[in-house]
């Protein structure tokens, strides 16, 4: 990437710029045991979380308690709160499959992240009320206690629990910014909201979006040990021995099959082995939630396009990048959208003409000012933010693998399938296969086989539905 091609003075990147790659470089390419260090330290923060009340990783005991065993049936309306959109899910569930499933989506205003809580729960009812207009066969059902309309909630926050169904949030991430949700029953908020739009639903189950996605996998796949989310925000859940859980009232007395998944909130991993930039502090300082989710900010989709907007506005003033005087759009926060790097990062080093198309576009700079330098300089940036993010999440994941064998409760000859939900890794050029490359570099290549990553679409829709119907049984 530093040669140019053609036109040498229009192609090369100033010495600056290489300069500022080669630091980058040095952080995002993750060695194996810069790795491993990282690994020693979740493995050490999730046994904490498990003995311990507000830990840096929670490690959120779900009170799912029956696994999903493909037999679960019935009709379910499922409601998931997720970082950016807001859907309100149909489905029907009959002998191991989903029979039937309908669902509409709505992006969250952004005003009402920063609201009150019941403007963001009466968004929610009013949402349901539209929908139910022209779905409403689950109403007539009369379906649940009461001919209430069953419902599952899935609610991508952590939230501490003391049942199925019932939560209080723990705090707000992904730039929602609440105040007066705190000490409050999110299902007595969800319901309250939905009588006062006339809708009679009884919440049968709330799960995070990570444990909906495990469910909804081990519903198809008993081998299923993992829920993953790489999307706006990013965690992981599992299945863990209640007796493991010392945190947990009575866990002691527990039998050893009796099981319970953990909502690991990895996003709030930190450690100073993580290979911090300069940028992840600003971008940190950009955050309502500053201070928090180190991890997640590194990771997931929310502060890509962020971090990459800042490390190019320093190029710019350090190293002439985009002829060095500071772009407009390029100046303002939140500009630069994870999916235009995403983008970047597809095209790759050769298609140089169409990144410059793209940066032009999205930042509003005449194309003759983006040089070639200019775009290998950011398609290369783009490169190492993907890569970074990937290896992270693949750490995350193998430190829980190295704990499941550990602990003897995956046998070495079980397949190990993860399940996997965003737009992350759904949508980013290579995800995929960048983190199975970090599998092989930490598992060796017959071990890493074994780590199966399964995309699961709707897994919280889905997996809300399958968890709410092994209770409601
Ligand atoms: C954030 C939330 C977590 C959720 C994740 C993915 O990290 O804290 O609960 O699972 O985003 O949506």
């Amino acid at each position: 990437w530093r040669r140019g091609k053609g036109n040498a003075n229009k192609g090369v990147m100033t010495k600056t710029q290489v300069d500022l790659l080669e630091g980058y470089e040095g952080k995002c390419v993750l060695t194996k045991k810069q790795m491993e260090g990282i690994i020693e330290d979740f493995l050490a923060r999730m046994e904490e979380g498990l003995e311990r009340e507000e830990q840096q990783l929670k490690m959120l005991p779900s009170f799912v308690e029956k696994m999903p065993c493909g037999k679960e049936e019935g009709e379910f309306l499922a409601i998931d709160l997720g970082g950016t959109n807001s859907r309100v899910v149909r489905l029907a569930l009959k002998g191991g499959q989903v029979r039937e499933m309908v669902a509409h989506e709505d992006p969250i205003p952004k005003e009402l992240m920063v609201g009150t809580t019941k403007e963001l729960f009466d968004f929610i009812a009013r949402q349901v009320k539209t929908f139910l207009g022209k779905h409403n066969t689950l109403a007539q059902s009369g379906q649940g206690k009461g001919g209430k309309i069953p419902i599952g909630f899935c609610f991508s926050y952590p939230m501490k629990q003391t049942g199925l169904a019932n939560g209080e949030i723990v705090n707000w991430n992904k730039g929602f910014d609440i105040k007066d949700t705190f000490g409050k029953d999110l299902v007595e908020l969800l319901e309250g909201s939905l009588s006062e739009y006339k809708i009679q639903g009884k919440v049968f189950a709330m799960v995070n979006d990570t444990v909906g996605t495990l469910a909804a996998h081990k519903f198809i796949d008993q081998d299923t040990q993992l829920g993953v989310i790489l999307g706006t925000g990013s965690n992981a859940a599992y299945i863990e021995g209640k007796r493991r859980i010392t945190k947990l009232q009575g866990g002691e007395t527990k039998r050893e099959e009796d099981k319970m998944i953990v909502n690991i909130e990895w996003g709030n991993f930190k450690s100073s082995r993580l290979p911090y930039l300069e940028e992840d502090r600003e971008v940190d300082e950009r955050t309502p939630n500053k201070g928090k989710q180190h991890f997640e900010k590194m990771i997931s989709g929310m502060y890509l396009g962020e971090m990459v907007r800042l490390a190019c506005l320093r190029a710019s003033a350090e190293g002439n990048l985009f002829g060095g005087s500071q772009k407009d759009k390029l100046q303002q926060a939140w500009t630069f959208p994870t999916s235009l790097v995403s983008r970047i990062d597809g095209l790759g080093p050769e298609k140089l003409d169409q990144v410059k198309k793209e940066l032009s576009a999205a930042l509003d700079i005449p194309r003759a000012e983006i040089t070639h330098g200019c775009a290998r300089f950011v398609s290369r940036l783009c490169q190492l933010v993907g890569d970074r993010s990937a290896a992270l999440a693949a750490t995350g994941v193998t430190a829980i693998y190295r704990y499941l064998m550990q602990s003897k409760q995956v046998s070495p000859n079980q397949r190990f399938v993860v399940a996997v939900d965003g737009g992350l890794f759904e949508h980013y050029p290579r995800y995929p296969e960048r983190m199975q490359q970090t599998f092989i570099s930490l598992l060796g290549k017959e071990q890493a086989k074994r780590v199966e990553l399964v995309h699961s679409p709707d897994g919280s829709g889905i997996g809300t539905a399958v968890i709410a119907a092994a209770t409601a049984r």
